[in-house]
């Protein structure tokens, strides 16, 4: 299934001290979707903001709430997120023993249900959960901080869940170190919701931010043109642009 991309901006890397101008900006500049790390100083090494700040920033723009959880646990949390305005809820499956439990509960709650993946987690922890799913998000840093280096073991993980996946209407997210650089490389694995926080939060403007997020964007659809390795089975590689047949 081709589904549009979506690009979803990571707060993370936002200016704290000017965070309601911050979303503005992003909202302006074309972001599809607001991306929220919470990290829990526990499941992650920092800590970073709660449902209280989400809650704050809610009323600000009518973008889809992306809440990417990095705590353990997460069900006691889920319904404060709810109640926050999240629209998508992602837990990790490293973070609880019932993942399927909790995805049931992000639907009870009224709720798009996500699962990520650690880079070290094998695709083989959703096999039994794709019917509870909306979203996969593929870390492709280590989880806890921004600005960390996109690591390409994960391209051949997108892969494999691109095809688990099938028709199901569920999107693929990938999260860490995403760039122009490798937009194009991990859509053509078919990821089609890149977050990006250290390289849309360059610069100062809602003019910068914009062209950050468009440039990402347009190196996605790129990557997603039909290539030349598509019919010769030959994976894409990191920072390959499209070869058009
Ligand atoms: C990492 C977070 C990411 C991070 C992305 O734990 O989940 O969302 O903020 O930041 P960049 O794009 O700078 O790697
Ligand atoms: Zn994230």
């Amino acid at each position: 299934m081709t589904r549009e991309i979506l690009i979803a901006p990571s707060i993370l890397a936002a200016d704290f001290a000017r965070l309601g101008e911050e979303i503005a900006a992003i909202d302006a500049a074309g972001a599809d979707w607001i991306h929220c790390d919470v990290m829990d100083g526990h499941f992650v090494p920092n800590i970073s903001y709660g449902a209280d700040v989400i809650k704050a920033i809610r009323p600000l723009t009518k973008k889809m709430f992306d809440v990417h959880l990095m705590i353990a646990p997460a069900d006691p949390y889920l319904e404060a997120f709810a109640k926050a305005g999240a629209d998508v809820i992602t837990v990790h499956a490293e973070a609880g023993v019932h993942l399927d439990r909790s995805l049931q509960a992000i639907r009870a709650l009224g709720k798009k249900a996500g699962v990520s993946l650690c880079p070290a987690t094998s695709e083989s922890a959703i096999e039994y959960v794709l019917d509870r799913l909306d979203l996969v998000l593929v870390m492709t840093v280590n989880p806890g901080f921004g600005g960390q280096s996109f690591l390409e073991s994960q391209l051949e993980k997108i892969r494999r869940i691109r095809s688990m996946i099938g028709d199901r209407p569920i999107r693929l997210e990938v999260d860490g170190g995403i760039t122009r650089d490798n937009a194009a490389a991990v859509a053509a694995a078919g990821a089609d919701t890149l977050v990006a926080g250290s390289a849309v939060f360059r610069g100062k403007s809602s003019a910068d931010y914009a062209a950050n997020i468009a440039a990402i964007r347009v190196a996605a659809e790129a990557g997603r043109v039909p290539k030349l390795q598509d019919i010769s089975g030959r994976p894409a590689r990191l920072g390959e642009t499209a070869l058009i047949r």
